[in-house]
């Protein structure tokens, strides 16, 4: 049994397209972790924190990181604010490998600005400023990863590879050790 492989960082850094296309090559199957919040509660991610708040969801979040903790040979896409909870930084690694993307804040505007909505944290003053110091405010908790890839000017593809063959190596190193 292998470890899972969970995808961190924040809104927009392509965890959701990373994610799909990495457990498409490394023949496992995916998770998208929204997705399942979403079918299991049957609303969006956005009327959930329209009806019934942001605390809510986080809880509706922690379950799922919990389940997932339980299980192996996954890819998993996180959203973005997994890791505010330590208790789910803990369900994750349990069985899991904790890879953080990274993007410049011009590129995150970019990709948020494209799908407006779907993310209601980023809903009211969406500026490359405003996400700069959200990614300031959530530095700290992104610094539990095992690994941080960059995925600013890169293609998808490429990213995919990147992964991968880190992943490849690291079955010797005691980081990524799988
Ligand atoms: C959030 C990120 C979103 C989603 C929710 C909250 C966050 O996921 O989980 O809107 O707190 O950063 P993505 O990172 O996939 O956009």
């Amino acid at each position: 049994m292998g470890k899972n492989i969970v995808l961190l960082g924040f809104m927009g850094t392509g965890k959701s397209s990373v994610g799909f296309y990495l457990a498409k090559k490394l023949k496992r199957k995916f998770i998208d972790m929204d997705r399942e919040i979403e079918k299991i509660a049957g609303m969006s991610i956005a009327e959930m924190f329209k009806i019934y708040g942001e605390k809510r969801f986080r809880s509706e979040e922690e379950l799922m990181a919990g389940k997932l903790g339980q299980l192996s040979d996954l890819v998993i896409a996180t959203g973005g604010g997994v890791v505010l909870k330590e208790s789910n930084i803990i369900s994750l690694r349990k069985n899991g490998i904790l890879i953080r993307l990274n993007a410049a804040p011009e590129d995150i505007f970019e990709r948020v600005n494209r799908k407006k909505g779907v993310r209601p944290l980023l809903k009211k003053d969406l500026n490359v400023d405003n996400i700069k110091k959200m990614l300031a405010d959530r530095e700290k908790f992104y610094s539990c990863a095992d690994l941080v890839i960059n995925t600013s000017g890169k293609e998808l593809n490429d990213i995919v590879d990147e992964i991968s063959e880190i992943l490849q190596k690291g079955c010797t190193d005691e980081r990524t050790g799988c």
